[in-house]
């Protein structure tokens, strides 16, 4: 008897043990008391930016993508620089290519006018980011919340952890496995190129120079985007060529048919280890929303900062 409770007390702490660490205390119900409103609030603001301009709502889940990925999910990527201070805004990643900050401080205002002090810039990021998928027709889920804010950002981590567009598959694998997500994961959430826009400089290597790719499909998108390094640089093109304003599974019909716009998409069907997946998600669209929702709380759960750690920010851009 005393052996058994000695083993299930040992049990017991490792189960708190690993809890503590991969999962914190991130809940759903957090500011159930403290900013009942909270949901209502901010799914109204997004959905008032979505109908200003329907590719803020991509803009938004990737803002929570570059949050989560540099040292977890801490409202690290909202920080301004400043003279004193590197922020990871001007990180290769991000520079000239996040968008979203003005909706964000938006967003918090009306927050901190209902309940000041009292929710993270890291948690209006992971809210936005579902309501914003909902928003473009993609599923609902549940939002795990209790992050605090960061009281550093890491622009070396932004420049590292942020897969680039010229990744080739086993560098994709390998940079989700560093936070802890699969490679069934990392296709999924890959799915979130079922809207926005990328610049032609992320993309004009692959339609010029690239075998594994539709030639209607290629020819489609050079007028737009000239050959030469410099022109056209920042001209825009849909990363779904199909629906790139509804979050739905052909971003994988694409990847299929030989249509990814960046090198990074069609890597996931090039014949490698991920094609059956791929090849899945094209053909069963639940597969792929089950396995987005899933990937996306992982995401959401990579290293928040929970208890007394970090702050709550009253302005996302600066450190109170
Ligand atoms: C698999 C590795 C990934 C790579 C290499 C990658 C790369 C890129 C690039 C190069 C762009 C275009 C940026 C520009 O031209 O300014 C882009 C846009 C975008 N990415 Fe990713 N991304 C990846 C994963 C993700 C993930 C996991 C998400 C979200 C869950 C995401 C969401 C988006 C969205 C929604 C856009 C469009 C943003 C807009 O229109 O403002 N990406 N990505
Ligand atoms: C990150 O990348 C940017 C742009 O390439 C570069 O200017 C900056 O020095 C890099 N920062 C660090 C800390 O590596
Ligand atoms: C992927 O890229 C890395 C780094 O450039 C390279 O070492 C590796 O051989 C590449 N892998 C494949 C499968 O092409
Ligand atoms: C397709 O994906 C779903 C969700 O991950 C999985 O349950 C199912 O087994 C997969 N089907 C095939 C044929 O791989």
């Amino acid at each position: 008897m005393a052996s058994f409770s000695g083993l299930a007390l040992t049990l017991l702490s490792v189960v708190a043990l690993l809890l503590g660490n991969s999962h914190a205390q991130l809940t759903p119900n957090f500011y159930e008391d403290s900013c009942p409103d909270l949901l209502s609030i901010v799914q109204a603001q997004v959905e008032i930016a979505i109908k200003n301009e329907k590719r803020m709502g991509a803009s938004l889940l990737r803002l929570f993508f570059h949050d989560c990925f540099v040292n977890g999910c801490d409202g690290s990527v909202l920080l301004d620089d400043t003279p004193a201070f590197v922020g990871e805004k001007n990180a290769a990643p991000n520079a000239n290519s996040v968008r979203g900050f003005e909706v964000i401080d938006v967003i918090k205002a009306a927050v901190e006018e209902a309940c000041p002090g009292v929710v993270s810039c890291a948690d209006i990021l992971a809210i936005s980011a579902r309501d914003s998928v909902v928003q473009l027709g993609g599923p609902d889920w549940q939002v795990k919340l209790g992050r605090r804010d960061a009281r550093t950002a890491s622009q070396a981590a932004a420049n590292s952890s942020i897969p680039p567009p010229t990744s080739n598959l086993s560098e994709l694998i390998s940079s989700y496995a560093a936070q802890g997500l699969s490679v069934q994961d990392m296709v999924a959430l890959s799915g979130a190129h079922t809207i926005g826009k990328a610049r032609c400089t992320t993309f004009r290597n692959r339609i010029y120079e690239e075998a594994n790719i539709d030639s209607f499909f290629s020819n489609t998108r050079k007028p737009n985007c000239p050959g030469t390094p410099g022109q056209g640089d920042d001209n825009l093109a849909p990363l779904d060529i199909q629906t790139p304003t509804r979050f739905d599974n052909s971003y994988f019909v694409n990847l299929v048919a030989r249509k990814g716009l960046l090198h990074s998409d069609q890597a996931l069907f090039n014949g490698g280890s991920t094609d059956t997946i791929v090849q899945n998600y094209s053909q069963n669209p639940d597969a792929f929303i089950q396995d987005f929702i899933t990937a996306m709380i992982k995401m959401g759960d990579i290293k928040p900062l929970t208890g007394c750690s970090g702050e709550i920010r009253t302005n996302c851009r600066r450190l109170n």
